[in-house]
């Protein structure tokens, strides 16, 4: 069967390879041969990192880059702090959850303390697909039924099932027979009300659909800033309808809030604080630990208990020693560098200056946000149709000004700006100045 084209925004095509300097094709092509053809680079002419400290990224020359991208460092590259303490705890001991530890404990009782009041368990494991994966069998656990509804878009992950409610790989990879994909929510129709109401249809409708082919709702599982739907944080609140309307069903609410999560959206810590929300089921990853492989499944007890009496659960690096201290020692940077606040100011500054230069530039389209998550579409002026091919030479046009962001949405038009939490507003002012001569030159 012929199969569709990989859709992926930002994408280096080996083709190509013969453009690129000795060295760099070199790689490139020692890639193709031992790594295989499913990894990805980024940039018509991919970058050769080699250090990172703070909000800058070094490449194999000594050629610094303002990472504009990058949220898993989320309170910079190499961080002493973090540093200091993978390196102090990897000395003393690093091992699993089958022996009595305090400072899994510690850890524990500290993130869920940044929860709503009613998720009081996590389990620990290495990466965000773990834990959807896990929330998925934790949810069918609980409510026996199969159906998951997630938004047209979605990325969830790489195990097999959550593969397979993860749209955005697009048709080669089949969302399972008891997935349904509902359009995301429409903010366009104006206030939290309008374009609530509009999504709690869709998912009412996919409700239905999977009654009648014999399912029920299990769970609705949602990326809290919809990152791979086109970064869709506004109006805020706009979420609750539609997780009424699951509750009603007999589902469970699942907050994905590997993209949203640790102070991303400069209100709180969590994305889902933002619509009001308390989930049955919140999932973290990618920044937890700085870069190590951490992630979670956090609970509400009632939601977890019959799947954790009846069935073990054991991963042997889910919340190993090393992970933990590296966890906390993200939390204490937050807290101390007040990231939150950073992210919320600079973030804001980063919307607005762009949005001035949409008033010059007409491929500019929507900018939205919230905190250090911003998306801005590019759009063909005479119609307002997404202009895809422009956005990835922006992203490229800054990649060879030393600014790195990437590309996203439905359609690979949307501009995504996400960088480390540290962000200073003089790093939002250069990327402002570079994007500006980027417009200036795709305009030539
Ligand atoms: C919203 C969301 N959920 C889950 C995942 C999967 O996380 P991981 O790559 O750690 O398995 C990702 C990764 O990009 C993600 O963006």
């Amino acid at each position: 069967m012929p199969r569709a084209p990989d859709r992926m925004a930002n994408r280096f095509d080996p083709a190509t390879a013969d453009r690129l300097q000795p060295r760099l094709r070199g790689l490139v092509e020692r890639r193709a041969a031992v790594l295989g053809p499913g990894y990805r680079l980024f940039y018509e002419r991919p970058v050769e990192i080699v250090r990172g400290a703070g909000v800058h990224l070094y490449d194999a020359d000594g050629v610094e880059y303002l990472d504009a991208y990058n949220n898993v460092p989320c309170v910079g590259h190499a961080h002493p702090r973090v540093v200091d303490a993978i390196a102090r705890q990897a000395a003393t001991l690093n091992t699993h959850t089958r022996y009595a530890a305090e400072p899994i404990l510690d850890y524990a009782e500290r993130l869920l303390a940044t929860h709503a009041p009613e998720l009081r368990n996590v389990t620990f494991t290495c990466t965000g697909s773990e834990a959807n994966d896990l929330a998925l069998r934790v949810a069918r656990f609980q409510t026996g039924a199969d159906g998951v509804i997630v938004t047209a878009n979605a990325y969830h992950g790489v195990t097999a099932a959550v593969a397979e409610m993860s749209p955005s790989l697009g048709p080669n990879v089949p969302l399972g027979t008891h997935v349904r994909a509902v359009a995301p929510p429409d903010p366009s129709l104006g206030d939290a009300a309008a374009v609530g109401a509009a999504f709690a249809a869709g998912v009412a409708q996919a409700i239905a659909d999977l009654e009648r082919h014999g399912a029920r709702l299990a769970a609705f599982v949602v990326d809290s800033i919809f990152s791979t739907d086109g970064i869709l944080p506004d109006p805020a609140g706009f979420l609750a309808p539609a997780v009424d309307v699951v509750r009603a069903a007999g589902g469970l609410y699942v907050a994905d809030e590997v993209q949203s999560g640790f102070g991303r959206t400069g209100d709180a810590l969590w994305g889902y604080l933002r619509h009001g929300l308390s989930p049955d089921l919140v999932t973290l990853g990618k920044p937890m630990a700085n870069g190590l492989p951490v992630a979670a499944l956090v609970a509400r007890p009632e939601a977890i208990e019959a799947f954790g009496t009846s069935v073990r659960y054991f991963n042997t690096f889910g919340g190993n020693a090393v992970s933990i201290a590296a966890a906390a020692a993200v939390l204490d940077v937050i807290e101390d560098e007040g990231l939150v606040a950073n992210a919320r100011v600079v973030g804001r500054a980063l919307r607005d200056g762009i949005r001035m230069l949409a008033a010059d530039h007409a491929v500019l389209g929507d900018v939205r946000g919230a905190g250090l998550y911003v998306g801005a579409d590019l759009v063909d002026p005479a119609t307002g149709a997404p202009a895809p091919a422009l956005a990835t030479r922006i992203v490229n046009g800054l990649r060879e000004r030393r600014v790195l962001i990437s590309a996203s949405g439905p359609h690979a038009a949307t501009l995504k700006i996400r960088p480390p939490l540290p962000f200073a507003a003089a790093d939002a002012g250069r990327f402002l100045d570079a994007l500006a001569d980027t417009l200036t030159e795709v305009a030539q």
